[in-house]
């Protein structure tokens, strides 16, 4: 594959995954991104101009993606609205960005013949009792509870559909939490480690006893890449580290990382709807493409984070007051 364009690539896991293409393939790569509040052009700056073009603009408009994608080779969508929180607030950005992006997207590449990954998550799926032995497979029934996650779903749903009525070249990819640089302040890690950095307290939601299956975002690449080259075409792939932490256990390595008391964080208002448990079974990509993660370690991956939160406060700090006080305005 000569030419790939990646969808929202400005964001987090989206720019970790163009860095992953520039050190491991020769494609030449176009990034289309709206820069919404989630963007970095920061996260794109050190790669090389002549293998990586940024265009900005808008998947659900159909007149500037469908010249863009004409040229490519494949498409791999990461863009979205991806926040649980903001989903709450304000669902509508949600419906136009996932379900309207993706419809628009699937109509170009189904028109031009063109290979298409797309990028979901495990929460289509719904949650897991704490102590249920099952985790996620291919074969779980759907079953979302947020607006995010359910417009998550109904994309996944249009992509399987373009597979069968029209014969779309894609595959389908849902992945547990992600970690790692890059990562917006206002999700759960990103927010505790620079809460700590400032002198606050990190902000657990109830009890903190919710699981989330954390894998870094270089390994979350590494196994779209995998997809994209060798997977088979119409087929889902679940992609997860085996890094199940509940969140209060996350905080505390956090805080342990500083030198701070373990019991110093606040418990604050709950998240409605809040998923308890996410878990996933990977057999498939690895018995099936051979896929392993690399950061096995998951203290060791959140420990380089941290590192690199502190050594990137420039880029978070203008940020990071205005998020605060929106969290607060919810009591949260
Ligand atoms: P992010 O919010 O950090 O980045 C999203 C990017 O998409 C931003 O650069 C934004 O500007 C861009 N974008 C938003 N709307 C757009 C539009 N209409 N047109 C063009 N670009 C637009 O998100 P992320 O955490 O990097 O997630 C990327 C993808 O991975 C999403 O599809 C998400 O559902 C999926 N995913 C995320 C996680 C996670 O833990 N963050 C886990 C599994 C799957
Ligand atoms: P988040 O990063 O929003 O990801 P997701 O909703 O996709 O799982 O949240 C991860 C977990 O952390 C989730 O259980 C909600 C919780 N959480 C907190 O406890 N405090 C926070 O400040 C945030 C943002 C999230």
């Amino acid at each position: 594959m000569d030419r790939i364009l990646v969808t929202g690539g400005a964001g987090f896991i989206g720019s970790n995954f163009v860095h992953h293409l520039v050190e491991h393939t020769d494609a030449r790569i176009t990034v289309l991104d709206k820069l919404t509040y989630a963007a970095t052009r920061e996260s794109l700056a050190a790669l090389p101009t002549d293998r990586v073009e940024l265009v900005v603009g808008d998947i659900a408009d159909a007149a500037a993606v469908e010249p863009l994608v004409a040229g490519q080779d494949a498409v791999v969508h990461f863009a979205a609205e991806s926040h649980n929180d903001n989903s709450l607030s304000d669902p509508a950005p949600f419906v136009q960005t996932n379900v309207v992006g993706t419809f628009t997207l699937l109509e170009a590449v189904r028109k031009a013949g063109v290979r298409f990954h797309h990028i979901s998550t495990d929460e289509v799926y719904g949650d897991l009792e704490l102590d249920d032995p099952e985790r996620f497979t291919e074969a779980t029934p759907y079953n979302p509870s947020s607006p995010y996650s359910s417009t998550k779903a109904g994309s996944d749903l249009l992509v399987r559909a373009w597979v069968r009525s029209f014969g779309v070249q894609a595959t389908i990819s849902n992945c547990s939490n992600n970690y790692g640089p890059w990562q917006h302040i206002e999700k759960f890690i990103p927010r505790q480690i620079t809460n700590v950095i400032d002198g606050g307290r990190p902000k657990l939601y109830g009890a903190g006893q919710n699981v989330r299956d954390w894998i870094h975002a270089e390994d979350h690449s590494s196994a779209v890449l995998k997809i994209l080259t060798d997977g088979r075409i119409g087929e889902t792939y679940l992609i997860g580290a085996d890094g199940e932490k509940n969140n209060l256990e996350v905080v505390q390595m956090i805080l342990a990382h500083f030198g701070r008391p373990e019991d110093d964080f606040d418990h604050v208002t709950d998240r409605a709807g809040h998923d308890l448990r996410y878990a996933i079974d990977s057999t498939k990509l690895r018995t099936e493409l051979g896929w392993r993660p690399t950061f096995a370690n998951f203290e060791k991956g959140l420990a380089d984070t941290i590192e690199w939160y502190v050594e990137h406060a420039d880029w978070w700090r203008p940020h990071k007051q205005a998020i605060e006080a929106s969290y607060a305005a919810k009591g949260q």
